[in-house]
């Protein structure tokens, strides 16, 4: 079976290196516009995002994590927030962020960007938010390093699909 989208999923990998070059605000709007159009219970869209390419803050970022040289070596961020204010159930708003983000990183695969998920960084999010300028009411889910990919040659492996279904009845 073969479909742009089945491809897009196989064929992303987290990127961690990239170029130098900076990655254009259309493209980082794309990339949110796609993890807008996540699914959400009922429909409540919880997600909120803050895009960061200034230098000096970045910098800031990276020292709130053990990897801060992908942080800084990203030329743009983007952290996923969920709003507190739009929160109707913990576990199911929770599961829509990580819809969102895996559309955004599916997104920087179909525009030729490179991403990487930074969950690491959660550990300091009260931080974060101060830097960023952000009240309590937005709980960071992840930050995204995003650039355009200094190579191609990434891989992963996934467990065997038998180990992974349990039953089939
Ligand atoms: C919730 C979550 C948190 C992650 N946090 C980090 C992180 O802090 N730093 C990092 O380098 N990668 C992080 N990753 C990326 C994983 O390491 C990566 O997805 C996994 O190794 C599989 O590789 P692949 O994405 O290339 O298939 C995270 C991924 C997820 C889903």
């Amino acid at each position: 079976m073969s479909s742009p989208v089945l491809e897009a999923i196989q064929k992303r990998r987290s990127i961690r290196e990239y170029t130098d070059h900076p990655v254009e605000s259309d493209l980082l709007r794309e990339i949110i516009r796609a993890g807008t159009w996540a699914p959400s219970g009922l429909n409540n869209q919880p997600w909120r995002f803050v895009i960061i390419t200034d230098q000096q803050t970045r910098h800031r970022l990276a020292a709130q994590t053990h990897y801060g040289h992908i942080v800084k070596a990203a030329p743009a961020l983007i952290a996923v927030y969920l709003d507190q204010a739009a929160i109707y159930n913990e576990v199911k708003d929770h599961q829509a962020a990580g819809a969102c983000i895996e559309n955004m990183l599916l997104a920087t695969e179909a525009l030729g960007l490179g991403a990487v998920w930074l969950g690491q960084i959660l550990q300091n999010k009260q931080e974060v938010n101060d830097i960023l300028g952000l009240a309590d009411d937005y709980d960071l889910m992840a930050v995204l390093a995003i650039g355009h990919p200094a190579h191609h040659d990434q891989h992963s492996q996934r467990k065997p699909l038998a180990d992974v279904i349990l039953k089939e009845i």
